[in-house]
């Protein structure tokens, strides 16, 4: 099984504010929902409780460390290994990571591969995806989308794989 991070972010690395989503660009989202369908999708608390969308078609995964905490439609994780493990043995192939920020700062370091929306903005943000180390990822491939009607901002969405 290969783990993918799934994330959008601005010039500055920014992602999210205020518990949601700093912009909207629906030609991002047919993307998300298209890589993601029928995958294992992990998810932190916090992102989970801040959705305005219903992810049918996922295997959802929600993580937190309230042992007490019931996520509706989803399986509750107790760490990262957890959620992994419990994709694996479903057999899952690509068992993708979505957010937010304090669970990508932790899977960044085991991730195989990179789905990376590059915002053309720099953007009010509460919350940043960790630092990248360029050196360690290559460019598997990149698509362009303009700025419009259905997209707050340009962006590019690129895939990362480990650099060899
Ligand atoms: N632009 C993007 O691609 C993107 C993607 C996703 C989210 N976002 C944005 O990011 C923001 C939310 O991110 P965030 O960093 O504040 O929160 P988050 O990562 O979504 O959730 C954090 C919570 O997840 C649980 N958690 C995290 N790591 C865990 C671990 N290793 N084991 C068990 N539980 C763990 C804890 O829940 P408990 O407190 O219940 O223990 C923690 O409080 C929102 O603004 C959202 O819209 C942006």
């Amino acid at each position: 099984m290969i783990v993918s991070l799934i994330a959008a972010i601005d010039r500055r690395g920014g992602m999210g504010w205020d518990g949601g989503l700093p912009w909207h660009l629906t030609d991002d989202l047919k993307h998300f929902k298209r890589r993601t369908m029928g995958h294992h999708l992990i998810l932190g608390r916090k992102t989970f409780d801040g959705l305005d969308v219903t992810l049918s078609g996922r295997s959802l995964i929600v993580l937190s460390r309230d042992a007490s905490y019931k996520a509706e439609g989803a399986q509750v994780a107790g760490s990262l290994a957890e959620a992994l493990a419990l994709a694996e043995a479903a057999g899952e192939d690509e068992a993708f990571v979505g957010g937010g920020a304090e669970v990508f700062a932790e899977a960044l370091a085991g991730a195989d591969r990179l789905y990376l929306t590059r915002v053309e903005a720099e953007v009010e943000a509460d919350v940043f995806f960790p630092e990248l180390d360029e050196n360690k990822w290559e460019l598997l491939g990149e698509e362009a989308f303009v700025q419009g009607r259905k997209n707050d901002f340009g962006f590019a969405i690129q895939v990362l794989g480990r650099a060899k």
